[in-house]
């Protein structure tokens, strides 16, 4: 029942954001870069696999901004955490993450689901996160996450 409720506010959550996020996209489209489009960002020409995983599959919980929602779902823009842990960042992308943690002082508790199958999307992926929005965390070789086991 718990669990049922709480799949119920994630995608509550999600859908809500999409929305949010459609209605920015169409009421902005003359000023991208003041509302920080991805079309903007010079890691969408660097990393164009991982910006294309990203707007897949990551948009509706952390937010084109790399913003994420408070409260929910943390920023990947600025991120500490990030920054410190390029293998798990990588872990977290390809097995999902049921242990709450801490970004920039907040916790967030909600479960995220595996996102990718396979570790040359979960490299390319976080390549663009490590270098989108202004971040500058370098980047992470296929060879230093072969490594790491996919746990489904
Ligand atoms: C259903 C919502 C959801 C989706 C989709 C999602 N995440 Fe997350 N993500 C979370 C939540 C919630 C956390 C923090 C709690 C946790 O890990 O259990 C998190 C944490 C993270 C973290 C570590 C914390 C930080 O902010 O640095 C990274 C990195 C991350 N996600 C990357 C991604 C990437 C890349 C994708 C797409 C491939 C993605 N996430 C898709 C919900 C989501």
């Amino acid at each position: 029942m718990k669990k049922t409720l709480l799949i119920v506010f994630i995608l509550a959550i999600a859908s809500y954001s999409s929305y949010a996020v459609l209605n920015k996209t169409a009421s902005a489209s003359n000023n991208d870069s003041a509302i920080g489009l991805p079309g903007d960002d010079p890691a969408d020409a660097k990393f164009p696999k991982g910006a294309k995983i990203y707007k897949e599959k990551c948009v509706a919980c952390h937010q084109l901004s790399g913003m994420g929602i408070p409260n929910a779902f943390p920023p990947l823009k600025g991120s500490d955490y990030l920054k410190a842990d390029k293998h798990r960042a990588v872990t977290q992308v390809l097995n999902g993450n049921t242990t709450p943690l801490t970004v920039n002082g907040a916790t967030y508790a909600i479960p995220m689901p595996p996102q990718v199958d396979n570790h040359e999307d979960a490299v390319a992926v976080i390549n663009y996160v490590l270098n989108a929005w202004g971040n500058d965390y370098g980047t992470v070789k296929l060879e230093d996450v072969k490594d790491i086991k996919i746990v489904r």
